[in-house]
């Protein structure tokens, strides 16, 4: 059985453990940093749409990265925290690349380099025209249907009765990982196996998922691996290719790394910006045509991943600066998602906005290919709790969440009541 499928045996102390909230800030992302952003990056916009410097230094944050230490020392680099330049930058790949011209230095940064997320031109959109059939909104019942509803409700199961629970980590937590490994054909068991080696042994995922794109290629099931191995694609010399194994378990590992963190958290920040609100929670729990705009809202207010960086490939003049040839420039687009000049009052969380397109999931070529799958899950896990939790609302006795994290942002703990 799949990994949602199963999900009722998900024990909620091993979850706790696997998922634990302290430990998922690391410090590789600024996970120390706990002060309000929004104020300062408004500054930066007002000085100047373009600055020397990266994001976190900018924002007075020295930071405790003790990981790999920043990327790239050597390097210029300048930050941006306006709307009209990050989106600018996102839609210029040939200007801003987002892989370094240098070869990788090592076997993990090739690995990443080999992944869609760093490819360009016609290579990535070969690549990602393999699988984008898959994450089209269209799909996004087979996902729900498959994968993202049962793993739901499972999880509800785990703390119905209780009266109290504590929805970051023992609902938001586990439902992307969940959602990602279901699609695989992964067992509850080997899911967390996944969930414990992805950062430290990725060779552990290789053995996990080696055996079922065996088993896929003698026979297709109704799964992602099995898209994985039917897809075909024409090189430029007109030759068909089919996507060896390592080009699976690449993406398969992309996917792991892009989808689990980032739904984990925006699904944190979206019921604790509603939760918050009593007015906005009853709302949307009584009219659930408000759950799609209290989404996209969250994801402007607090984006999970406030930057995303490029390479820039040629000297060229932008927005005031000269940016020479192999500097990098940092989109700060959680800042320019409060950008004053596109959105009024840009710092209220209020669901009742007009629509108008947001930079959580980027933009431009590399837009993000699971945004349909975050949306799916984030709706059906708040419409869930709302129809099976009626009374739900944040613990009085508790502490209420509070947002944290600088490259990774998310809520602390969510206590809710609902007896
Ligand atoms: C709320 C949750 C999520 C957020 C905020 C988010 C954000 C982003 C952003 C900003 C990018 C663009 C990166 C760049 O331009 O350098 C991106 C790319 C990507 N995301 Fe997401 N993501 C989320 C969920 C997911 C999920 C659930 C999946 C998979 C199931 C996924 C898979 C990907 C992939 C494969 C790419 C690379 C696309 C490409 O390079 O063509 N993401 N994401």
């Amino acid at each position: 059985m799949s990994a949602a499928g199963d999900a009722k045996l998900l024990d909620r102390e091993e979850l706790r453990r696997l998922f634990d909230l302290r430990s998922s800030y690391n410090a590789r992302s600024g996970g120390g940093y706990t002060d309000d952003p929004f104020p300062k990056w408004h500054d930066l916009r007002a000085q100047a749409p373009l600055h020397e410097g990266i994001v976190h230094d900018l924002t007075g944050y020295p930071g405790d990265w003790t990981f790999q230490g920043l990327p790239y020392p050597d390097k210029a680099h300048f930050s941006t925290f306006s709307y009209e330049v990050c989106d600018a930058a996102f839609r210029d790949p040939e200007t801003f690349a987002s892989a370094p011209a240098e070869e990788p230095s090592d076997n993990r940064e090739a690995a990443v380099m080999n992944s869609i997320l760093m490819m360009g031109g016609a290579q990535h959109r070969r690549y990602r025209a393999l699988v984008q059939p898959s994450f089209v909104p269209a799909k996004a019942q087979w996902w729900i249907n498959n994968w993202i509803e049962q793993t739901v409700h499972a999880l509800i199961d785990n703390f119905v009765d209780d009266g109290h629970a504590e929805l970051n980590v023992d609902f938001a937590a586990a439902i992307p990982v969940l959602t990602i490994t279901g699609s695989f054909g992964v067992s509850v068991e080997q899911a967390l196996i996944i969930r414990e080696s992805l950062m430290v042994d990725p060779m552990k995922v290789v053995e996990i998922l080696a055996p079922i794109v065996t088993a896929r290629r003698e026979h297709a099931e109704d799964d992602l691996i099995s898209v994985l191995v039917e897809a075909e694609y024409t090189d430029e010399d007109g030759v068909l290719h089919r996507l060896s194994d390592a080009e699976i378990y690449s993406f398969a590992m992309l996917l792991l790394a892009a989808g689990s963190g980032t739904t984990w958290k925006q699904m944190g920040i979206t019921l604790a910006a509603i939760l918050e609100r009593p007015e906005v929670r009853d709302a949307v729990r009584d009219n659930r045509d408000l759950v799609r705009p209290a989404i996209e809202e969250s994801l402007r207010w607090q984006a999970t991943d406030p930057m995303f960086s490029r390479h820039v490939t040629r000297d060229v003049d932008f927005y005031g600066l000269h940016l020479p040839q192999g500097s990098v420039i940092h989109l700060c687009l959680g800042a320019a998602n409060r950008d004053p000049s596109r959105w009024a009052h840009p710092d209220d969380y209020d669901i009742t906005r007009p629509p108008k397109p947001a930079l959580a999931f980027g933009s431009g070529p590399h837009v993000c290919l699971g945004m349909h799958v975050a949306r799916a899950e984030m709706a059906v896990g708040i419409n869930a709790l709302f129809d099976r939790l009626p009374n739900l609302r944040l613990d009085p006795d508790d502490e209420p969440p509070r947002y944290i994290g600088m490259y990774e942002r998310g809520a602390t703990a969510i206590p809710v009541v609902f007896g």
